[in-house]
């Protein structure tokens, strides 16, 4: 295997047609970061250990005696890198290890490279800002139907997994979903049919493998058996930032203000007047509690426990 640095391209493989379908269709593109150093199990490892607390969640899925999905959070503190890959590559977990680049400036750099050459290639796009995650996730996980706010980019660095992708517009994405989404920040609030697999573009990731879609584009995902390591990648663009402002005003009109918005505009009077609620709103008490809390720490990482796991008692009241 031949090792890619920064100094070479992530996108040595570019073709025209990318950049014609960039934000028009799903796309499966060629990239080169499964093969950079700070991708390596080593490098993985050593990024895990000591990673912080705010910036990363470990969750644990399973279901109860009713079939409900339960989600348990736990904390890998004291835990190796190379124990807390063992343990998701034998149990039912995902690390979601977020925004990499605000600790690890070699990582921030990578992202910016393969932004750049992005930019360089694709007309018109022009993102703003831009975040890069590492999800880690046992063999057969699933993600589960949602959409993103921002732009998004999924690398594939390691396993395999199958992503099914749903056209952004109504049955599968309602606008007023979108609204709801923006306003509480919770992605999962979509209504998901068994019978829109008819329709979704469903795309294998490979090592070395991008997926890329238009923006809010509902996905789901399920991974083959074996431990999954990807990178995903968020950005946000002068358009997305004013679809965000949109849709969190239009949200905060229809539940909040008791009106019914009917243009989804994203420039003109209309789209200045929302702008400015939303920022009104944003700084108000009420912004606050409508955000989604945080889960308690249920369980933590120990090597010598059944599962690799231990329960994590409450604290007393
Ligand atoms: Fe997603």
């Amino acid at each position: 295997m031949t090792t890619a640095n920064i100094t070479n391209p992530v996108f040595p493989s570019w073709k025209l047609e990318y950049a014609e379908g960039w934000n028009k269709r799903p796309m499966h593109l060629q990239h080169t970061l499964h093969q950079h150093p700070l991708f390596s199990l080593a490098a993985l490892a050593s990024l895990i250990k000591d990673y912080p607390r705010e910036n990363y969640a470990l969750i644990h899925t399973s279901r109860g005696g009713d079939g409900e999905r339960r989600w348990r959070e736990g904390d890998m503190a004291g835990a190796s890198g190379q124990q807390v890959m063992d343990t998701i590559a034998n149990g039912s977990m995902w690390l979601n290890l977020r925004d990499i680049g605000r600790y690890h400036s070699r990582y921030g750099d990578l992202l910016n490279a393969a932004y750049t050459e992005l930019t360089g290639h694709i007309p018109g796009f022009d993102p703003t800002s831009m975040k890069m995650g590492i999800l880690i996730s046992s063999p057969n996980a699933q993600v589960h139907y949602h959409c993103d706010l921002p732009g998004q980019l999924l690398w594939q660095i390691s396993g395999r997994k199958r992503v099914y992708v749903y056209a952004p517009q109504p049955p599968f994405l309602e606008a007023q979903a979108l609204e709801d989404i923006a306003l509480s920040g919770f992605e999962f609030k979509l209504n998901y049919r068994p019978e829109f697999d008819a329709q979704a573009q469903i795309l294998e990731l490979e090592p070395g493998d991008m997926l890329t879609w238009p923006l809010n584009s509902p996905h789901r995902i399920d991974n083959h058996d074996c431990l999954n390591i990807s990178v995903t990648t968020e950005h946000w663009t002068d358009a997305n930032r004013r679809s965000q402002k949109m849709n969190l005003a239009n949200a905060v009109l229809r539940q909040r203000l008791g009106w019914t918005p009917h243009s989804r505009a994203i420039s003109g009077p209309g789209y200045l007047a929302k702008s400015a609620l939303q920022a009104a709103w944003r700084r108000s008490p009420w912004a606050a509690s409508t955000q989604r809390a945080h889960r308690p720490i249920e369980f933590r990482l120990a090597s010598n426990e059944p599962g690799g796991m231990v329960d994590v008692m409450p604290p007393a009241k």
